[in-house]
């Protein structure tokens, strides 16, 4: 047997012992569908939160549906970003500003009777814009889904940590390595973890979940396995992926 295969079958070993690992011990992940339900045990009936990034506000009528909270707040500038940064982003590449502009006055049709009631607060604004005309711990929890370049998110949690409550909830979509914004929330939340009076209580799904307050010694624990299996399963699909590759299956 030559060098090379044995170094071949040395690699496809070492990546089916991670991936059986992994999956042996964390579970196979959690199952596709409406994978952002969970979050709504955090948020409480008549609570005050944000949805920062709207894009046609589906998963806003999700939160007025299972939460009814006493007030939402949707912020989200609806502005087409044309730069080559963008081509990827909901809002950048094909499309332009007129389809922007529709999808605003879609949402404030689509939620006209709850702009009435005073329960949706339509915020057309960038979110660091927006964070202004919110007084401090004003928020039970906010949910960031705009925009998901590293500088952004890191001053979405910065901006909005002092606009939730103590005990209240930071939440948000997307904490991956991937993604057109090249691993900018995982960046920027692993960044502000450790600069932060806040724990880590979930990362599911890609979404994130955190607490603000001062971690205890367990919560640190539990912090720190969350991450770990996070990125054992990144470790799992992306061994998955190499050795279906190397069997020809993609
Ligand atoms: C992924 S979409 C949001 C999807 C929405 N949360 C949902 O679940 O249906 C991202 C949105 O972020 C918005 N956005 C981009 N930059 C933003 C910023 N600086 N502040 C707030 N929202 C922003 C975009 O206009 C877009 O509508």
């Amino acid at each position: 047997m030559t060098s090379k295969v044995r170094t071949l079958i040395a690699g496809v070993v070492l990546v089916a012992l991670v991936i059986g690992g992994s999956v042996l011990l964390l579970g196979p992940g959690d199952p596709e569908g409406d994978h952002r339900v969970f979050l709504f045990e955090y948020f409480t009936e008549g609570s005050v939160g944000a949805e920062i990034g709207v894009w046609e506000g589906d998963f806003s009528v999700k939160m007025l549906q299972e939460i009814r909270p006493s007030k939402l707040h949707l912020i989200d500038p609806w502005a087409f970003e044309k730069s080559e940064e963008y081509k990827e982003a909901w809002y950048g590449g094909e499309g332009g500003q007129q389809e922007m502009d529709a999808r605003y006055e879609g949402v404030l049709s689509r939620f006209d009777d709850e702009i009435d009631a005073g329960t949706v607060v339509v915020h057309r604004q960038p979110s660091d814009v927006a964070s202004g005309a919110f007084r401090d711990e004003y928020f039970d929890w906010v949910y960031i889904d705009g925009n998901h370049l590293y500088e952004f998110v890191k001053k979405d949690l910065e901006l909005y940590y002092s606009k939730v409550k103590t005990g209240g909830y930071i939440t948000g979509d997307d904490y991956v390595r991937t993604g057109w914004w090249e691993g900018g929330v995982k960046k920027a939340l692993d960044e502000f973890l450790e600069k932060n009076q806040v724990e880590l209580v979930e990362l599911r799904s890609t979404q994130f979940v955190l607490k603000k307050g001062p971690p205890s010694f367990g919560g640190r624990v539990r912090a720190q396995f969350l991450k770990t299996r996070s990125d054992l399963r990144w470790i799992s699909r992306r061994g998955r992926g190499f050795l279906s590759r190397m069997v020809g299956l993609s």
